[in-house]
Formats: structure tokens, sequence, C-alpha cells
């Protein structure tokens, strides 16, 4: 038997997984002081969310979704993505305010894997519900881009552009059809496939991209509330001083966006997964579902790319603040309450679990990277531990109890 993961997947272990844990904190922590709660929901949904939501003509849906019948005959697939899901909860909550909801987890899709595209991967994403205001816009766009900035991502670029409403969508969908009907036969065989089900997605395509000049572009057909609402869009973000450059050909890969679009790409990146972001507002999903109108936007951010754009510099073993060490075995029981009151404190502290010299207990901090050892020995009986800042080696005798050492190791070894 084979110990590999499926094809597509990845088992992430220390140390990259340390990369991951930093990232998936700094987001969880960005998204709780924009507002945004959490939103937890099934892995899997009903098939027809997705083909309805995400669009019969994408690339999801025709070819990517794991979709199988369950045990009761049911239609089931693994969730491609967040947004249709989301939707589908919050239509189901029967809630009538608007939500801040943030999301963070694994998504499916049956892809041809490579670096940075994967079978499974993991998106963190927000979604603001219910609100129409270009306003929403701009902090979802924003809250994106900041993350970016505390991960320390180097060389984004934040694409922005606009699609229109419902009515100029179809506007523009029907000039484009004529357009690219009259030169169908330059263009390569899948080009020709999308022209009736999905023509945005010619704009897509390396090989036709140059045979696109003079096509009509959503940005003609907008009508003057959604050019409006885009140049609010970008008036917000200037304000918020996100930079941004405006890239017309933006159109996204899912249906059901209108007005706002957007995506963060990772320069650095090779141009074919270079996208590790993207979004935009979906004023029609929820009644494309059956649902009543709710106005939204949101964004999700590709975990796995963005680690990848990261580099692989090692991240360091996370420090200890202190290693405890058993300097007299009858007094383990003594140290092991020390460790977890150490612990109840909020310090990080460990130390090993049975038998070892002293000289290997030591060891073992430094390969921690522990700031300090505590020794609990025979000064144990007068009250006291030692402490030895491994940095420096110096030691200092202090009181055993909790909140002087604690105090002690806070202070980084200067007297409280
Ligand atoms: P998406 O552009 O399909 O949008 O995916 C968002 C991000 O997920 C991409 O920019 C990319 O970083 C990452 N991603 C997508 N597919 C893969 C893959 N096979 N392997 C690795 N990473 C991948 C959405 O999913 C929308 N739900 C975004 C949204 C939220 N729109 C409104 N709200």
């Amino acid at each position: 038997m084979s110990f590999r993961p499926p094809k597509g997947t990845d088992d992430i272990l220390p140390p990259d997984s340390r990369r991951w844990r930093r990232v998936l904190r700094a987001f969880d922590d960005l998204a709780e002081r924009y507002g945004y709660d959490l939103i937890v929901y099934p892995v899997f949904d009903s098939t027809e969310i997705f083909e309805r939501g995400v669009g019969e003509g994408t690339d999801v849906v025709q070819k990517e979704m794991y979709t199988f019948l369950d045990k009761g005959g049911r239609s089931i697939t693994l969730r491609p993505e967040a947004t249709a899901s989301v939707v589908r909860a919050y239509l189901a909550s029967g809630s009538q305010i608007a939500m801040k909801l943030a999301y963070a987890g694994p998504m499916f899709r049956y892809e041809r894997p490579q670096a940075g595209r994967r079978r499974q991967f993991w998106q963190v994403g927000v979604e603001y519900l219910g609100e129409d205001s270009p306003a929403a816009d701009v902090e979802v766009i924003e809250l994106g881009y900041r993350f970016y900035e505390a991960i320390n991502l180097t060389g984004l670029e934040t694409q922005v552009n606009t699609l229109g409403d419902a009515a100029s969508r179809a506007a523009h969908r029907e000039a484009l059809i004529s357009f690219l009907t009259d030169i169908q036969h330059d263009l390569s065989d899948d080009s020709r496939g999308r022209i009736a089900t999905n023509p945005l997605r010619v704009f897509d395509s390396k090989e036709d991209r140059d045979k696109l000049a003079g096509a009509p572009m959503p940005l003609d057909f907008l009508s003057g509330e959604s050019a409006e609402h885009y140049e609010a869009v970008k008036r917000g973000l200037d304000q918020a001083g996100v930079p941004y450059v405006e890239n017309p050909l933006l159109v996204r890969g899912l249906d059901y966006y209108t007005r706002t679009v957007f995506e963060y790409v990772a320069t650095d990146l090779d141009a074919a997964q270079n996208a590790v972001g993207g979004g935009g507002r979906y004023d029609q999903l929820a009644e494309v579902l059956g649902g009543r109108h709710v106005p939204a936007v949101g964004f999700s951010l590709g975990i796995d790319r963005i680690v990848l754009a990261l580099g692989d510099e090692v991240e360091p073993v996370p420090a200890l603040d202190a290693f405890v060490v058993v300097a007299d075995e009858e007094r383990r029981d003594l140290a092991v309450g020390l460790v977890r009151q150490l612990r109840d404190g909020g310090l990080r502290v460990d130390m090993e679990p049975a038998a070892r010299s002293v000289k290997a207990q030591f060891k073992a901090a430094d390969r921690r990277q522990a700031h300090s050892a505590i020794v609990v020995g025979d000064e144990w009986d007068d009250g006291e531990v030692t402490i030895r800042d491994l940095s420096r080696g110096q030691e200092t005798r202090v009181s055993r109890q909790t909140e002087s050492i604690t105090g002690h190791i806070q202070s980084g070894g200067e007297s409280p």
C-alpha cells in the first residue's frame, strides 16, 4: 500500500504547516477585527446549488466537480467553492439583516494538478451579505489587501473591473456573441465552444487574446448606476490607500458576478496560477438559487498559492517561553504540575515526558529554542526554582510561585 496522498492533494506537515498556521491565524484575526463572524457549513452540498449558483457553462461545473450519488440516491458535490453554499445557508437562516461572514477550509476541484493548482485546496474568504453600497465592496477589497500586507506577501497587484448590472451584462453578452460569431473561424476550438455558453471566458484565452482587439467590453455597456457604483468603489479604494490597477479584461470564471470584480495577483508566481485570490459582487445569486433579492460581495483567497508565493524559506520552530528541567526524578510530579500552571497562565512551556539526564533535557530545551530553562531540583524545598536564561547563560533563583516565575520570564529575566 502506498502512503502517498491521492493525486492533486497534499499532506502538510511541519515545517511547512507552520507557515499555514501563521497565515490562517493572520486571516482569522483580521477578519474578526473587520467584524466578520465565522460561518461553518457543510463540505458537501446538493449538486444543484453549484450547477445553479456557479453556472452550468463554467469550467467548474462542466469539468471539475466531485459529484456522486449518496446511498440515499441524492446527487452530492464536494464544494468546489464557498459562495453558493454561504448564500444558501444565509437564505436557510431566514435572516433579514445584513451579515458579514468569514470562513476557511478545503475546496475540491478536479483539475490538472500542478504547483498551485490542486484538487483539494484551501480557501479563506469573506462574504458581506445583504448590502449593496459601494462601501461594502471597498471594505472587502481593502480587507484582502491588508491580509496580504499582514503576511508580508510581496509583488501583489490588486486588479479591479466592473461587469455592470444584469441588464448591462445581457446587452454586452449579446454584442459580444455577435462579435465572436463574426470571427469564429479564426478562434480556437475551445473559444468557439464558449461563444454560446460563456462568451466572457473567451477573454481568458491566451491563444485568442490578440484577436479580440475591438471586441465590445463590459465597460462600454454600463448603466449610469453601475458606472457610478464603480467610480465610488475606486474613490473608496483611493481613500483607503489601497493601490489597484484597472483591468478591463478581468471577467472571472464563475457566472454569478455583477458589477465589481477583482483579483489579487502575485506577480512573482507563474502566470498560469498567479491569482492568489479573487472575488466580486453577486447581487443576483440568491435569486438564482430561488431566494429573495440579497445584494452581496465577497472574496476567496487560495492558501496553497499564497504559501507558494511566500517562498520556501523555512519557518522557524515556534520558540518556547520556557522548558522545565527535572533535576531530580522524585520531583517529576511537581514539575508536571508547574508546567500545567504556567501554561494556564498563558506561557508556552514544555518538558520531556519521561526521565532523561539533565544534560539531555537542556539539549531538548535548546532544540525547542526555549528562552529559559526552569530547573526543578533541591531548591524546591526552599520554595524556589532556578531559572536559566538560555541565551545569556545567566542563572537566577526565584520563588516557585507561578506569578513570580511568569513575571520573571515575561520581563525577560529582569527582576520584576
Ligand atoms: P475563484 O477565483 O474560483 O473564486 O477562487 C479563488 C482563489 O482560490 C483563486 O484565486 C486561487 O487562489 C484559489 N484556487 C482556485 N482553484 C484552485 C486550485 N485548483 N488550486 C489551488 N488554488 C485554487 C471563488 O472561488 C469565489 N467563491 C470567490 C468569491 C467569493 N467571489 C465572491 N465571494
